[in-house]
């Protein structure tokens, strides 16, 4: 019952000012005929990411978990003119899915899809020296958020905002002897914040469409 009115209410701020497009409505679709997972953002969360890429002039964009590219796209229509998302994703048929979807959204030009398993991908990405990214989006394994903060770090600048997809997880994340991989992954990230001096950090649960989750939000101080 309640997750009906959440997902009511996500429908009514989508159709009310969210405005997907039909690229965005297809990567979906497309997404949906590939037997893909849903666990795309909902397009108001998508909105978001948007949003804080603009807020924050991001110029460069690291994602980590692509899927069929829907939380890409969005970021992607956030960055300048010369701006770049790269974005990691272990699995090929996800990988080439989200190429597709990208080209229909007109933004291939802007994004990097980078096949392999991202604790992979990583080193090989730092070893180019490139500046340092702005803005991430982290969301993929959720038992290696930790080592994906700790690469985040390491590959951004002061300034640069971290955002953490799935950090509650209808509230698993309250329990300390969860031998669940992705509660431990998170909670080992949240006492990573609570010791990180380099960041200020909160996070906000969060109900719709997706359940009842949430995100952390990361500043690099
Ligand atoms: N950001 C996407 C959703 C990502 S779903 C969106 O909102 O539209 C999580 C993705 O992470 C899946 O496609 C999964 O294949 C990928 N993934 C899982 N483990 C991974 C790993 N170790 N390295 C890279 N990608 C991984
Ligand atoms: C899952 C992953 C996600 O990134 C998400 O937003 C929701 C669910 C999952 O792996 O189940
Ligand atoms: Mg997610």
């Amino acid at each position: 019952m309640i997750q009906q009115l959440w997902t009511a209410v996500d429908h009514y701020l989508n159709d009310t000012f969210v405005h997907s497009d039909a690229a965005l409505t297809a990567a979906l679709e497309a997404a949906d005929a590939a037997g893909l997972p849903a666990i795309n953002v909902a397009p108001n969360q998508g909105k978001l990411l948007h949003l804080l890429a603009r807020v924050q002039g991001a110029r460069s964009v690291l994602e980590i978990g692509t899927l069929a590219g829907y939380s890409t796209i969005w970021l992607a229509r956030a960055l300048p003119p010369g701006g770049r998302v790269i974005t990691l994703e272990s699995e090929r048929h996800h990988a080439e899915l989200a190429r597709a979807n990208l080209a229909r959204a007109g933004v291939s030009r802007l994004v990097d899809v980078r096949i392999g398993a991202a604790l992979d991908t990583l080193p090989r990405l730092a070893a180019e020296q490139l500046e340092p990214f702005d803005f991430y989006f982290i969301d993929a394994d959720k038992q290696n958020i930790p080592a994906y903060f700790e690469w985040a770090l390491k590959l951004g600048r002061r300034g640069s905002l971290i955002v953490v997809d799935n950090v509650i997880r209808e509230g698993a994340v309250l329990d300390a002897d969860s031998d669940d991989p992705s509660v431990r992954g998170v909670r080992r990230f949240n006492e990573m914040l609570a010791a990180e001096k380099r960041v200020s950090a909160t996070a906000i649960q969060t109900v719709g469409a997706k359940g009842h989750d949430g995100f952390a939000l990361v500043l690099v101080l």
